[in-house]
């Protein structure tokens, strides 16, 4: 079986946590200070706060921007449920803006027309590891006093135009869960160049304390542990290694799916470097489901990435909250992920190119 995603984690990471543990020291002590900064240097930021997940990081995020109840974010119905559900925590108001068809990330052009005297703020993603177009979505903000948060969580070193994701809004999230691109297990991280942001954030993860024991706002247990911080110093190191072998894995994947009928490979915009936290082909004529099928029989790992709009779920239709976004519905219905890790071997990828060629002459000719 080749795994749609596998955590890589070498000795080192494993005696970084023998060492933590053995130091008596597990919480939230000087490991997630000292991760906290080296990923602040990476992203190129002033400032990077550790919390327990890419969702706490947003829900933080988003308080720490005064965003209440009220008030209207806008963000894409094509991502994973935590991005909307964030703005769902602060009592704000979700506002869908539909995708583009190519890069599958929000449309700037829609984000404009979704804009009313509540928005208050936009949340990009930057999905499977491309930035969003970065350049006009910040125009409009600036334009209409919107702050941007960045939605981070799948594109650890993607950059637009030469800048990292996570320094391109006033404040970005980023998720460690095993399958992203780095990992500590679970765990998330803010940052931004705002001093004031970071100071409320830091307070927002621990129980609005600034001093301990002194609660000036009403704030929550979301402090990552030492143990985790340990995993994601030796993870950070090894990031742009991880990342080499993601985008030459997605260079031959493209370079053979360019000519099999029925399956479009990705779009990769000329100004980004994208980091491919997934690697997601669109699969023409209704067939993704069969073609996923019939890899998953073969021992490949597929994934669909996502299979409904965030307003299309349960929740948000019990919430009322809808959206107009045929782009975004379309994307869900015909996307597959596959096998893009970098611990997928030579032959590894040349099995998944052939199987799909099998999988094309079964289901388009
Ligand atoms: C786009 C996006 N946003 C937010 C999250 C939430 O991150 P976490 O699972 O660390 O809470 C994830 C990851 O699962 C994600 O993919």
């Amino acid at each position: 079986m080749i795994p749609i995603a596998q955590p890589i984690i070498s000795d080192e990471e494993i005696a970084e946590v023998v060492k933590v543990l053995k130091s008596g020291f597990i919480a939230q002590g000087p490991k997630v200070a000292e991760f906290e900064e080296k990923f602040a240097e990476y992203i190129g930021v002033e400032h990077a706060v550790a919390t327990t997940s890419g969702t706490t990081a947003l829900h933080v995020a988003l308080m720490a921007l005064g965003i209440e109840k009220g008030d209207e974010v806008i963000t894409t119905p094509f991502s994973f449920a935590a991005t909307a559900n964030s703005i769902l925590f602060t009592g704000a108001t979700p506002v869908f803006a539909d995708i583009n068809s190519q890069t599958y990330n929000i449309n700037p052009q829609k984000i404009q027309e979704a804009i009313t005297d509540k928005t208050k703020a936009i949340i990009p993603v930057h999905l499977y590891g491309q930035p969003a177009n970065m350049g006009p979505i910040r125009k409009i903000a600036e334009e209409h006093n919107l702050w941007i948060i960045e939605d981070a969580a799948q594109a650890h070193g993607a950059q637009y135009q030469d800048q990292m994701v996570g320094s391109l809004g006033d404040i970005a999230c980023f998720s460690f869960y095993p399958t992203k691109n780095m990992t500590t297990g679970e765990g998330g991280m803010i940052t931004t160049d705002s001093d004031e942001l970071a100071d409320t954030a830091r307070m927002l993860r621990s129980h609005g304390e600034g001093e301990r024991y002194k609660h000036t706002i009403l704030g929550y247990n979301f402090r990552m542990t030492d143990i985790a911080a340990a995993i994601g110093l030796v993870q950070l190191k090894r990031l742009d290694g991880f990342t080499k072998s993601r985008i030459e894995n997605a260079e031959y994947l493209t370079t053979h799916i360019n000519t099999i009928e029925g399956i479009t490979p990705p779009f990769v915009l000329d100004k980004v470097k994208h980091v491919f936290h997934q690697y997601t082909v669109r699969v023409e004529n209704g067939r993704r489901d069969d073609v996923k099928d019939f890899l998953t029989g073969l021992g490949i790992g597929t994934g669909v990435h996502y299979p409904k709009t965030i307003y299309n779920q349960k929740l948000y239709q019990g919430l009322g909250i809808g959206g107009n976004c045929p782009q975004a519905e379309k994307a869900a219905s015909q996307v597959l992920s596959l096998p893009v890790h970098p611990g997928l071997s030579t032959e590894d990828l040349t099995e998944i190119v052939d199987l799909l060629e099998e999988a094309s002459e079964k289901f388009f000719q």
